[in-house]
């Protein structure tokens, strides 16, 4: 989208209640009433409803379930997180994209995000499938001050984040299984992705991948996820706003980090607790190098490690694995 067209629709999305003079947004951005015009009609044919009335000016009605920058800040209500947002409608993963911009500085709040992925990175090595148009794809950069071992509680801070938001915005009850997976009634559909740029002992910055299958249909998943996952809408029955439960995520990431940062890990180790599927159940947990350690899942950590306890009383720490309840 080209930037003036981007900058009517963040005034259309900011004075979304009233009506804007085309004089006023052609003062705004600096351009003539007549390409102001063009651009309306061209975002109308995009699928964007503008109501526009002589003497009064335009007013946003309605829009499509199109990602932008535009949208995305419309309704942001984060104090910082989000608003160096990188924007791409199609992109090979933002994982990727974030890492790079991570070492070439990019601020603390940097998200990077995408309507499509064609190489979405999941844990272990795998794959994460990212089709157009129906899902959130998206990567924050955070450079909180800690040692790297308490990195991994940043995958928990994620995953309850996102459980809120998704119940905020959908009001579903969703579950977490350890450590990043959120399910529902036993499906995922969310998957994180912590990763870490350090040096020496010290994190330079933590980069969280999130994807979510939102409004995605399970006929259209490939055959080997269509028994194990699913998507809000199937869920629920009906469509979502993407960029709303962006918004929603970014604020509940941003009011816990910041509770992380002031007071430390309990309140997200609670509320973590709370979520949990799989603690005080028999499970097996199948580390990369293929052992399967069976046990009790008895919590996690301070350090959002997952502590099992197998059938000699022994207590194992899994800091990475596949759980299997
Ligand atoms: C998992 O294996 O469960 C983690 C999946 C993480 C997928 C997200 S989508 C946004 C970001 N970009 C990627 O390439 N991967 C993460």
């Amino acid at each position: 989208m080209s930037k003036t067209k981007n900058h009517i629709l963040k005034l259309l999305f900011k004075n979304r209640n009233d009506y804007i003079s085309g004089q006023k947004i052609s003062d705004e951005i600096g351009c003539s009433r007549t390409a102001v015009w063009k651009h309306i009609k061209e975002l109308e044919n995009e699928g964007y409803t503008i109501a526009s009335v002589h003497k009064r000016g335009y007013k946003l009605i309605d829009a499509p379930d199109q990602l932008s920058e535009a949208k995305i800040y419309a309704g942001l209500t984060t104090k910082t997180l989000g608003h160096h947002l990188v924007y791409q409608d199609e992109i090979p993963s933002t994982q990727k994209k974030a890492q790079h911009l991570a070492e070439d500085g990019a601020e603390e709040g940097t998200v990077v995000l995408a309507d499509e992925q064609t190489s979405g990175r999941g844990r272990l090595g795998r794959s994460w499938h990212s089709p157009k148009g129906t899902g959130i794809w998206m990567s924050l950069i955070i450079r909180p001050d800690i040692p790297i071992h308490k990195a991994p509680q940043f995958t928990l801070l994620t995953a309850v984040a996102v459980v809120k938001a998704v119940k905020h915005v959908t009001g579903l009850d969703c579950e977490i299984k350890w450590p990043n997976d959120i399910l529902y009634k036993g499906k995922k559909f969310v998957g994180i992705l912590t990763e870490l740029q350090a040096e020496a002992a010290d994190v330079k910055a933590i980069i969280v991948g999130i994807g979510i299958n939102v409004n995605a249909a399970i006929d259209d998943f490939p055959e080997e996820l269509k028994d194990i996952a699913t998507s809000l809408r199937a869920e629920a029955g009906t469509a979502f706003d993407r960029a709303e439960l962006i918004q929603e995520i970014l604020k509940a990431f941003e009011d816990l980090y910041k509770s992380y940062m002031d007071e430390g890990f309990g309140l997200i180790k609670l509320l973590w607790e709370s979520y949990a599927i799989s603690l005080g159940r028999q499970i097996y947990a199948r580390t990369a190098n293929g052992t399967v350690v069976q046990g009790l899942a008895q919590g996690i950590n301070d350090e959002g490690v997952l502590l099992l306890k197998d059938k000699d009383g022994k207590i194992h720490k899994i800091y990475s694995a596949d759980i299997e309840i």
